[in-house]
């Protein structure tokens, strides 16, 4: 039977919540239908935000949320979205769909999402079409409790006290969208914003991330550690898995077959070499580790849904999702001492999205469930742990059978997410626990399991729904289990 060890004596540290990050952007039905529906919507809310969605995401776990974008960012200009909303600016959003923005979702508006999803916010700054000065004056916006003009207008607009955001992005895809730059250019830009991005209080310092690669170009990490390392407290990158290698034929999101099944999660797997290389030069670069991996967007990226705007990137959520979702998480816990935070792309009705939402009717879309599985992660201690593997498939897009990550929880639990990646064989397992002492044990398990293409709809939103895994022997060194095909399971052993 293959072995699971899990080493309590071992760990890389803590996994940081924000690993388990969303993203919310401008584009399509993300804001605009699927998290906002205004005050006069008939869709209950609550100031606006609609109340399905964000209890939801509440009852899931929503640590830190990028907003607002992505590309979109770097159109941005923060001032039309403050303000009586009658009077904000319409402008165009000339990166998703040429759609009329009308800015009825700004600053505040994200500021009371944050509030009630009980979530940090993460601002990306507009660096590749606004000023220094723009910029500089949204931190004091946001950050300034005391007297001065950006404090000031807070105030008229409704807000005393200052919101301290502590996360602030310098730009999105510097080398893309946000302006097309060379690195040097970048990190010599990123120097210059991050000495105006100032801290209003001694206690509640801002946390700087730049715009980092594009997948695999090193050169652009090194460069910007190099000339704005010291200047910044982390760096991200980004990297989407696509079915296909082609931008204009990604693949569909629920028809597909065994063989680009497995394409797709060999490309996720990616991910393991992208946070170890990057994070190698981060050291190289910065020897105590101060500067971490941000990893803002990443995800599953697949042709639109059929009759549907190809500006919006609405694209259905299917298991394979939920494994390309577990594989990744497993991937961020399990290097945890450089990954300070990921955000999926993104929230809602966006590519790999928690939520989607048609109207009034909301469903939980299998990644969401792999995030609610995998909570127990959030600030817990990671744990190291080894999965006796075989290969599934043959040559370059073969992939391990199983998947895994651990993590002790301050109450002294431990949770074991394994993922099954065989569409067809289920996986008989021994989890050798080492380092919990002979105590006595109780091991429950909830799956998450279905054919690959398998979705919840809006006819049959719970098709695809975690239930409890039966038969889970305690062994004296651990537990026996057998994990379905295409599976996420979490074990939650109690001491
Ligand atoms: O998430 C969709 C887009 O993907 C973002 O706006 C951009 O940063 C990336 O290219």
């Amino acid at each position: 039977m293959p072995k699971i060890i899990v080493n309590a004596n071992r760990s890389k540290g803590t996994i940081n919540k924000n690993i388990y990050g969303q993203f919310a952007e401008h584009l399509g039905r993300c804001i605009y239908g699927g998290l906002y529906v205004g005050e006069n919507s008939d869709i209950p809310n609550v100031n606006g935000l609609r109340t399905d969605v964000v209890q939801a995401l509440k009852a899931m776990g929503v640590p830190v949320l990028r907003w607002p974008g992505g590309c979109f960012a770097d159109t941005y200009h923060w001032q039309d979205g403050i303000g009586p909303r009658e009077s904000r600016k319409k402008i165009v959003n000339t990166n998703w769909g040429g759609v009329t923005e009308d800015n009825a979702f700004g600053t505040h508006e994200f500021m009371e999402l944050c509030r009630q999803l009980g979530c940090e916010a993460y601002f990306s700054g507009n660096v590749g079409s606004g000023t220094v000065q723009e910029f500089s004056d949204w931190v004091e916006y946001c950050n300034m409790d005391g007297v001065s003009p950006m404090a000031e207008q807070r105030r008229k607009n409704g807000q005393e006290h200052a919101w301290n955001v502590k996360y602030w992005g310098i730009g999105n895809e510097a080398w893309g969208c946000g302006g097309n730059m060379e690195p040097e250019f970048y990190a010599n830009l990123a120097r210059q914003y991050a000495t105006y991005l100032r801290n209003y209080s001694s206690e509640d310092k801002i946390y700087k991330i730049a715009s980092g690669a594009n997948v695999a170009d090193y050169h652009w990490t090194k460069t910007v550690m190099e000339k704005a390392g010291r200047f910044i407290d982390a760096v991200s990158l980004h990297y989407y898995t696509l079915p296909r290698a082609s931008w204009q034929n990604k693949g569909s999101a629920t028809a597909f077959d065994t063989a680009e099944y497995y394409t797709t999660l060999h490309k996720t797997l990616k991910m393991e070499e992208l946070v170890e290389n990057h994070s190698r030069i981060l050291k190289q670069y910065d020897p105590e580790g101060r500067v971490g991996l941000a990893v803002d967007e990443w995800g599953t990226w697949y042709d639109v849904e059929p009759g549907t705007n190809p500006g919006f990137l609405y694209q259905q959520n299917a298991m394979r999702d939920a494994l390309v979702a577990a594989i990744n998480l497993n991937i961020f816990n399990n290097h945890c001492d450089t990954v300070v935070m990921a955000n999926i792309a993104q929230m809602v009705n966006v590519l790999q999205a928690m939520v989607l939402t048609e109207g009034p009717k909301m469903l939980l879309t299998p990644t969401y469930h792999v995030f609610a599985l995998y909570r127990g992660h959030q600030n817990a201690k990671q744990l190291e742990s080894y999965a006796e593997t075989r290969l599934l498939g043959t040559g370059e897009t073969a992939v391990p059978d199983l998947h895994v990550s651990a993590s002790a929880q301050p109450g002294g639990s431990v949770l074991v997410t394994v993922a099954n990646l065989s569409d067809a064989e289920p996986a008989p397992l021994e989890c050798i626990l080492a380092g919990l002492g002979g105590k006595k044990r109780k091991v429950t398990g909830r799956v998450l399991t279905a054919a690959t293409n398998a979705c919840n709809t809006f006819a049959a939103p719970a098709q695809v729904a975690p239930r409890a895994l039966a038969g889970i022997t305690q062994t004296a060194e651990g537990f026996t289990a057998t994990l379905p095909p295409c599976s996420v399971t979490a074990f939650t052993v109690t001491v």
